[in-house]
């Protein structure tokens, strides 16, 4: 008999080790070992996982990965590779390394081989984002395109947003990009105010066609564009679309020739290496796009290829677990010390959180352990300013990733040099502390009296022991931030599979979405509802009230 997770031989051994090593420090295990860095680091080309800073010895390493092999990583990792229906749930294939395969190895859904498909996809992309970009492709009226209106919400916006936001340096001069998700019409209208109808081009992402807040912002934009042109014919000049459903596409008024085609095969949250990215292709050029799949292609090599002991997302993967399982760890934060990085906790919040925030286990039983980690971070130094603190003296755990480039884009006087200290300064800090003697050394050396000393020296002292993995890269270039992007992905990928879940499925944004339109009618009519529980009751009615008091009055005045 399979036996649950937490009985499982290799789950107690490392229980048993947590007991050993839990009140080991780092800054002496830095001092046992000169070659730790050595010893706890890997890379993939230029991008390097210092993961020395972390609560683990060799002995630990040794029962994360003895994890993994119990979990058969390798054969879910397989079985995801070639297409097996491994989303259980929605009955699907796991196929977003197959928009990233640049071999010549065909990839299987249901015995077809989806590699055609996708090859005339990515030759679709290519071009029209040159049509327009070089201007043969312009407006109704002649118009050169210079804006790029993304509409598009969760995986359709979060994907290509950190990627155009990233990527600046790459862009087309003259070309900007914008990003439209929010069902509060102020995302749509601010956007607006920044534009000209006859040199924009929406581009409207959603694999479904029927999600609520991008069919509205979609449709809201088509009246903006309907009330300034007033020309039928001119919307398929500047609506296109990204989606699974060419038939609602078409219904929109969008031209067969104008819809990019993509598969239920990708996830949402895995789609931006689809057709999801063509706000990519035509902000940065499809040659920056397809070095982006570049990047993850060589991610995907290495996480299949790469033993598990020097396999990087498996070894993110199994520390995460570490903390989370062992430590109680709730959160996991992200720390770019890159400014163009800025928007990756963003993505990799609904990357992890939607995969992993599962409480049922793949055979339908509730989990007995913590699953998903929550993901949270801002951009270098910011953050410093902001949250740093708590990682320092405060009373949770919260394992962290500094990302930075050995180079930055804009080398500008001595501006990386300080990023680049205050970013290792951190990681130093966490991981070091301070002792209650060299608080006083400090302190005695700065000159203060022995009573000041005794009267403030415990808020001086830092524990330290906190773990942090540094991820350094030359320069954030659109082939590096695939393989960062991949990473995640695999390292997410891991997880779920240790903890027996399925990481492909969001049921609970589903429900979210019914119970949306339910309430939807219920503030439609005037007049207090009584037909939910007393607090949506007593909200509903509020927005009523405060709405209709307000028609009420306009109607007077
Ligand atoms: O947030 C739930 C979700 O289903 C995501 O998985 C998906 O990325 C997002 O909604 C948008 O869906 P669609 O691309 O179908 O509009």
């Amino acid at each position: 008999m399979i036996k649950e997770l937490i009985d499982s031989p290799a789950w107690l051994a490392l229980k048993a080790h947590y007991e050993e090593v839990k009140d080991l420090h780092m800054r002496d295990l830095f001092a046992e070992d000169p070659l730790r860095f050595d010893n706890f680091s890997t890379h993939l080309n230029d991008i390097l996982l210092d993961y020395s800073k972390n609560r683990v010895t060799e002995e630990t390493m040794e029962l994360l990965f003895a994890l993994a092999r119990q979990g058969n990583v390798e054969e879910w990792r397989d079985h995801m590779f070639s297409g097996e229906k491994i989303n259980l749930t929605e009955n699907r294939s796991v196929l977003h390394t197959a928009l990233r395969n640049r071999s010549n190895k065909p990839i299987r859904v249901n015995g077809r081989n989806v590699m055609p498909q996708i090859k005339a996809v990515l030759a679709h992309m290519r071009d029209f984002s040159e049509q327009v970009r070089s201007g043969e492709w312009h407006g109704y009226n002649g118009s050169k395109i210079k804006n790029i209106i993304n509409i598009g919400i969760g995986g359709s916006d979060l994907g290509p947003h950190v990627i155009c936001e990233s990527m600046k340096p790459y862009a087309q001069r003259g070309l900007k990009a914008y990003f439209v998700s929010n069902a509060d019409a102020t995302h749509l209208v601010e956007t607006l105010k920044q534009v000209e109808p006859e040199s924009t081009l929406f581009v409207i992402a959603s694999k479904t066609f029927t999600t609520q807040e991008t069919m509205l912002n979609a449709y809201s934009a088509r009246k903006w564009f309907m009330d300034l042109v007033g020309n039928e014919k001119a919307i398929e000049k500047h609506f296109v679309a990204v989606t699974t459903n060419i038939e609602l596409a078409t219904d929109f008024g969008i031209n067969e020739n104008n819809i990019f085609a993509f598969w239920n095969w990708v996830g949402g949250r895995y789609s931006l290496w689809s057709s999801v990215g063509l706000t990519i292709a035509l902000y940065l050029g499809m040659d920056h796009f397809e070095a982006l799949l570049e990047g993850a292609y060589e991610m995907d090599q290495h996480f299949q290829k790469a033993p598990l002991e020097e396999n990087i997302p498996v070894i993110m993967a199994l520390l995460g677990i570490w903390y989370n399982n062992f430590f109680d760890a709730q959160s996991h934060a992200i720390m770019p010390y890159s400014q163009y990085l800025e928007r990756l906790p963003a993505y990799l919040q609904q990357l992890d959180m939607e995969s992993n925030g599962k409480t049922i286990d793949r055979k339908g039983h509730r989990v007995n352990y913590l699953t998903g980690p929550i993901i949270w971070g801002q951009s270098g130094t910011n953050g410093q300013h902001a949250f740093f603190q708590l990682l320092h003296q405060g009373t949770k755990p919260v394992p962290a990733d500094f990302l930075i480039p050995a180079m930055s884009q804009n080398p500008l006087g001595m501006h990386h040099r300080v990023l680049f200290s205050n970013c290792l300064a951190q990681t130093k800090a966490l991981m070091l502390g301070k002792r209650y003697a060299e608080a006083v050394e400090e302190m005695k050396h700065q000159g203060f009296d022995k009573e000041y000393i005794e009267e403030v020296i415990q808020h001086k002292v830092f524990d330290g022991n906190k773990p942090t993995n540094t991820i350094i890269f030359e320069s954030l270039t659109p082939k590096t931030l695939g393989s960062i992007l991949a990473m995640y992905e695999h390292k997410v990928f891991v997880q779920g599979v240790i903890w027996n879940i399925n990481s492909f499925d969001q049921w609970g944004v589903e429900y979210g979405k019914v119970l949306a339109g339910q309430i939807q009618t219920d503030l439609s009519t005037p007049g207090d509802v009584s037909n939910h529980d007393s607090s949506t009751n007593g909200l509903i009615n509020y927005r009523k009230r405060v709405y209709f008091d307000q028609i009420e009055k306009n109607k007077i005045d």
